[in-house]
């Protein structure tokens, strides 16, 4: 296992609620080697989410810090930070965020195309493949089922060969069979390319592929649950 690629210290995030502030994530630290893999676990409202979001700069702590692949991401402006994401980090998001206008395609081409890469189109293309959408190329995200769309948003985290992959709930909407594929598929480039894994999901069998885990409680870490 490499260096270390995303440390957390002390992360805390505190939200404005009409019951007064609330403390939805408390001083978590965690520190993750280049081609971990992590599962964060927890019940629904726990703050899984959340740390993702903290994690994969999206959103910023109330309190603590980020460093990822080196940037403490709490010196950096915002679109220091969208660069720093461009750069190191795919990201599955819980509802997917696929642009409505564009095709399955030209959703995976997209990041490729930003990244100025001349093959964007034969790349998206076979990242499709194997996540099975072969014959679903030209569909625009509502003409796909919502397992599709989630394989589509799969294919486009991949697609820059991150550094960290964030998904959160990758294999939520999948049925058992498509789930186990793109879990092998999240291992494979685990294991080809060193992609570090960070994980939120529900699945007990993707949870346990995993080589970290740990479990949220109300935004607390409870006991470290090695898989
Ligand atoms: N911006 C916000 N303002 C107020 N409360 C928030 C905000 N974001 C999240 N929360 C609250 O923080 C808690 C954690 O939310 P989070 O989305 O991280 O949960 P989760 O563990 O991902 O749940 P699920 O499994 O249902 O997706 C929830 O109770 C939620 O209502
Ligand atoms: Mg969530």
């Amino acid at each position: 296992m490499g260096p270390s690629i995303l440390i957390a210290q002390n992360l805390s995030k505190v939200v404005p609620s009409a019951e007064g502030d609330l403390t939805i994530l408390h001083e978590l630290s965690l520190d993750l080697k280049q081609g971990d893999s992590l599962a964060i676990v927890g019940a629904s409202g726990s703050g899984k989410s959340t740390l993702l979001g903290l994690l994969a700069g999206l959103d910023l702590p109330s309190a603590g810090t980020v460093t990822l692949a080196g940037n403490d991401l709490g010196s950096l402006d915002e679109d220091r930070r969208a660069q720093v994401r461009a750069e190191h980090v795919g990201f599955v998001f819980q509802s997917f965020q696929l642009l409505d206008s564009l095709s399955a395609l030209e959703n995976v081409m997209l990041p490729l195309e930003l990244d100025d890469r001349p093959d964007a189109r034969e790349h998206a293309r076979s990242l499709l493949e194997r996540v099975g959408l072969g014959q679903r190329l030209s569909h625009l995200p509502r003409q796909l089922s919502g397992g599709e769309q989630q394989r589509v948003a799969i294919a486009r985290a991949f697609a820059a060969d991150p550094a960290v992959l964030f998904a959160d709930e990758p294999t939520g909407n999948l049925d058992s069979h498509t789930g186990e594929r793109i879990s092998d598929l999240l291992f494979e480039l685990n294991q080809e390319r060193g992609t570090t894994l960070v994980l939120v999901t529900h699945d007990e069998r993707l949870a346990k592929r995993c080589r970290r885990l740990i479990h949220l409680e109300a935004g607390r870490l409870v006991t470290p649950l090695e898989p």
